[in-house]
């Protein structure tokens, strides 16, 4: 069994000091096996943003696992947007655009999908594809295999033409006859979940998608600020989704799946919390 904790779109230079406080609270209390961030880690890239967003991620006490968005591509700066986009994302957070967690149980694998030429949706490039299918591919079946990145492959359920990372359907083409099992994107500042299958025709087997939303920035669009706990124990895998209440994070959904037959089939008690609660 194992514990993830998924976070998004930090966005630094819009952070609530407090629930950054908070979150890391949270963290070092239920202490999940690793935590992930997809992307967004600053609102315009700025160095004092990336200071900031560094010094976050340093106090967290468990394992993490970071890909860039597209906002630590700078806008405003054209020739460093051109010329060097993620150079700071390089500097302050790290220089592995294609991160890896694996133990025992699981493998996660990150991929860089912001762009300075596709500067808002993003991409995933061929090279990509194929290192992540090498590396997915030939991990053994016993890993329950996750794929991070910034931008997300499925909709929210609301906005069906939503756009989606460039080369989406190349990317899980691929990467389905390796076993994936779990794809985790933010971008949207929206937390939902859904199935792969639901929106690519040529996806024959299963495929979780959970995105988060905004976890700590004042970039909130509507939703309220949250992250999502991941309970991954095959063959079920449970997701909880902790919403800011003013105070505290507060576990607002529960959502349960058992891979039945090599599908992912919704436990039909799935709760959706009608009080807040903590999670203890
Ligand atoms: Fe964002
Ligand atoms: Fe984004």
């Amino acid at each position: 069994m194992r514990v993830v904790a998924h976070i998004s779109d930090l966005h630094f230079g819009m952070e609530d000091e407090r629930i950054a406080e908070i979150l890391l609270e949270d963290i070092a209390r239920f202490h999940p096996s690793v935590v992930v961030i997809s992307g967004d880690l600053t609102q315009r890239a700025r160095k004092k943003q990336f200071e900031a967003a560094g010094a976050f991620i340093r106090k967290i006490p468990v394992s993490s696992l970071v890909v860039p968005g597209n906002h630590d591509i700078p806008f405003y700066d054209v020739a460093r947007r051109t010329l060097t986009p993620l150079s700071r994302y390089r500097h302050y957070i790290t220089t592995d655009l294609n991160p890896v967690f694996q133990d025992d149980e699981l493998m996660i694998l990150g991929a860089n999908t912001a762009r300075a030429a596709a500067f808002k949706n993003g991409r995933i490039s061929m090279a990509q594809i194929k290192i992540l299918a090498d590396k997915f591919c030939a991990a053994g079946s016993h890993l329950f295999k996750v794929l991070v990145t910034h931008h997300p492959f499925l909709p929210p359920l609301d906005s069906p033409y939503a756009a989606l990372v460039g080369r989406g359907a190349l990317a899980v083409e691929a990467l389905e006859p390796c076993g994936i099992d779990l794809l985790l994107s933010g971008h949207y500042h929206r937390d939902y979940l859904g199935d792969l299958q639901s929106h690519y025709i040529t996806v024959k087997r299963s495929i979780i998608v959970a995105q988060a939303g905004t976890t700590i920035s004042k970039r909130t669009r509507g939703e309220k600020n949250s992250y999502d706990r991941i309970i991954i124990d095959p063959p079920d895998i449970c997701f909880y989704r902790y919403t800011w209440d003013g105070r505290r994070f507060a576990k607002t959904m529960t959502t349960r799946y058992k891979k039945v037959n090599g599908a992912w089939q919704l436990y039909p008690q799935n709760i959706q919390e009608t009080r807040s609660q903590d999670f203890r």
